[in-house]
């Protein structure tokens, strides 16, 4: 069985029992931060008026609300997420805000997108690819999935540098988040493997150097709030042969 065969059960079982606490534990566990990291990563998007997005490991829709409240009806997004409690409550809250003409939802695994050919203006992923142990093959299908010119944007949490806010966020990460989680939600391991998925994660230029070896150019990547998040932009372009040829 290989490694990916192995980590979606389990991360899976994970998202749909936290699922109903999600958002809330979101907002209170980063006060209120993942609301401006999504409204960031959505403003660094450039795509045509009337573009298609896809959204990966979309949760409860924050991304795909975003990106038409901030780049209009005329767009077009998609939302894939493995997890059926997580598409339920985005279907609910994309209801609610009258949004469900221009955002689609479908059940569906990052590895294996349910899409055909180059279908993208824009892929996003945020807080997503740190559950993923095989970045590469994915990188290389969200590059699959995009059309020429169009760009990926990957959004994550990170651990910070150094100096007294490192010591804050240690703290803050193995005493205050797990208890808080626990209390909220009733999975402590949710909340326990959250850390150290962030520490696992690989630093800034080391996937930005997976980013570009999965095809993408022109890569840059930019700290939030002390760097504990992190956003990634990549763009898929032209490759050079078919640039030579008449
Ligand atoms: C931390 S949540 C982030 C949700 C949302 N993007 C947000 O901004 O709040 C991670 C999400 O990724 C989904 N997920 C994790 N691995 C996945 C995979 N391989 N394919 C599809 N969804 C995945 C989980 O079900 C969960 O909804």
């Amino acid at each position: 069985m290989s490694m990916k065969n192995i980590e979606i059960p389990f991360i899976r079982n994970m998202f749909e029992n936290i699922a109903p606490r999600y958002d809330l534990l979101n907002r209170l566990l980063s006060l209120r931060q993942d609301v401006y990291w999504r409204r960031k990563m959505v403003s660094a998007i450039k795509t045509p008026d009337s573009g298609v997005l896809l959204d990966v490991a979309c949760g409860t829709g924050d991304v795909a609300l975003e990106i038409i409240q901030q780049k209009g009806s005329g767009n077009n997004v998609f939302g894939i997420d493995f997890s059926t409690g997580m598409l339920t409550l985005a279907r609910d809250k994309i209801d609610t805000k009258n949004a469900s003409a221009n955002i689609h939802l479908l059940a569906g695994n990052a590895f294996n997108l349910p899409f055909r050919g180059k279908t993208f203006d824009a892929i996003t992923i945020a807080f997503g690819i740190r559950n993923i142990n095989d970045k590469l093959s994915v990188m290389k299908e969200f590059h699959a999935g995009l059309k020429t010119d169009g760009m990926l944007l990957v959004l994550e949490l990170a651990t910070p540098d150094r100096g007294l806010f490192l010591s804050i966020y240690r703290f803050y990460s193995k005493t205050i988040l797990p208890f808080v989680g626990r209390l909220f939600s009733k999975n402590s391991m949710a909340y326990q493997y959250l850390p150290s998925s962030v520490a696992n994660f690989p630093d800034p230029d080391n996937f930005a150097a997976t980013m570009r070896l999965a095809g993408f150019q022109d890569v840059a990547w930019e700290k939030l709030t002390f760097g504990i998040a992190v956003l990634y932009v990549g763009h898929k372009k032209r490759s050079r042969r078919s640039r030579l040829e008449p």
